[in-house]
């Protein structure tokens, strides 16, 4: 038996609804499936304006427009994370300015944000690691102190909800991710979710290539025009189609994807309990969507050796993010790795293991039992 670390899962209605968008058409962005997507994330998560997107990527891009990041501005992000989320910011001349991480979550350290404030800040670009919300309080505490926007990078943390309320509700902007590794994916795609009113108009100018052709649509102009900056910032109605009948299935997939935390849970507490490694603690008033899971070995070594042992066994974990700030781009922006010795250590001995929402139908006996072997040649 194999175990992926990632294995795309079908709900059950992808087929037919995706026949009936293909079928029945239209299939540009923002169609009929793409409106029953956004009413169900509209309903679900009280998210009032959100827009279907190609990807987290490009939503956090169209974050970025909407933002009006300029050069010379800054914006805090940790540099445990994707590169979309330093590029989004990039990508407009704004300077990245790393922060740490804590290792009970792999979030930003929310301790260490104010410390990073300067007069050129004007935004504070958070992620939630595995699906475990970050600190959106004390986020937004700071944000309002210093008036900046936060813009969350939601990727992996759709139907995860912080003190009982949705992630991506709060933030001024919020990307998620429904790309094939996420809960819920359409193989690409994404979206952004806009809680400043104000901006919203611009962002249905932004999505459509930098044209007013929303207000066409809302009979409001007979032609539409170049009114803005934008790209092509939609997704086809035959992937909307698609994700629609994953978001539809979200407490299946959910429970299904617990059951996997739980066994990883079990399987690792006893080593967790002896000091050999770590495992996430969540706080206690968030609930996660069960994305990820990941364990921090007390030596890099031994995180190697697990990564072998278990590909032996034909199991395959990962290694996670490599820092942003010593990568090749990072020094271009003038950091070293000593900048956050943290996250250096910690990226390097942390691993990410196989999580899919099928690994609970087939394999998760498998992988415990392999993974059991590894971590007995590790520590007996
Ligand atoms: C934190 C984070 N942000 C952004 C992305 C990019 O998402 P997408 O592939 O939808 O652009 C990822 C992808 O895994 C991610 O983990």
């Amino acid at each position: 038996m194999k175990i992926p670390f990632n294995k795309p899962y079908l709900a059950g209605n992808e087929e037919t609804y995706m026949l009936e968008a293909l079928r029945r058409g239209p299939h540009l962005g923002n169609g009929p499936f793409a409106e029953k997507c956004l009413s169900l994330l509209r309903t679900r998560y009280g998210f009032t304006h959100v827009f279907l997107t190609p990807s987290c990527t490009a939503a956090m891009e169209m974050g970025a427009l909407l933002a009006e990041l300029s050069p010379g501005d800054e914006v805090i992000l940790p540099s445990y994370t994707f590169s979309s989320t330093a590029n989004a910011i990039v990508l407009r001349g704004a300077r990245p300015v790393f922060c740490e991480v804590e290792a009970a979550t792999m979030n930003m350290d929310v301790n260490l944000i104010e410390t990073l404030v300067t007069s050129r800040t004007r935004m504070v670009a958070p992620i939630d690691f595995a699906g475990i919300p970050c600190d959106m309080d004390a986020i937004k505490d700071i944000a309002q102190k210093y008036n900046l926007v936060v813009m969350q990078d939601a990727a992996q943390s759709l139907h995860s909800f912080y003190k009982g309320r949705p992630c991506g509700g709060e933030a001024t902007l919020a990307a998620f991710s429904f790309h094939e590794s996420k809960n819920f994916s359409c193989g690409e795609g994404g979206a952004l979710v806009v809680n400043r009113p104000e901006w919203v108009e611009r962002a249905t100018f932004l999505q459509e290539k930098g044209t007013d052709r929303s207000l066409v649509i809302k009979g409001l102009r007979s032609k539409y025009s170049w009114v803005d900056l934008g790209s092509s910032f939609l997704i086809s109605d035959i992937l909307a189609a698609l994700l629609l009948a994953q978001l539809e299935q979200a407490e299946t997939i959910t429970a299904k994807r617990a059951r996997v935390t739980d066994g990883y849970r079990e399987l690792f507490t006893p080593y967790r309990t002896s000091g050999c490694l770590s495992i996430p603690q969540p706080p206690l008033n968030v609930k996660t969507n069960h994305h990820a899971f990941f364990v921090i070995f007390g030596q890099s070594q031994n995180r190697d050796r697990f990564l072998a042992g278990c590909r032996e066994r034909e199991i395959y974990p990962y290694i996670g993010y490599l820092p942003l700030h010593s990568s090749p781009m990072g020094r271009k922006f003038g950091y070293r790795p000593e900048d956050l010795p943290l996250t250096e250590a910690l990226a390097k001995r942390i691993v990410r293991l196989p999580f899919y929402t099928g690994l609970a139908d087939e394999g998760l006996e498998y992988c415990f039992e392999g993974m059991q072997r590894v971590l007995n040649g590790l520590y007996d």
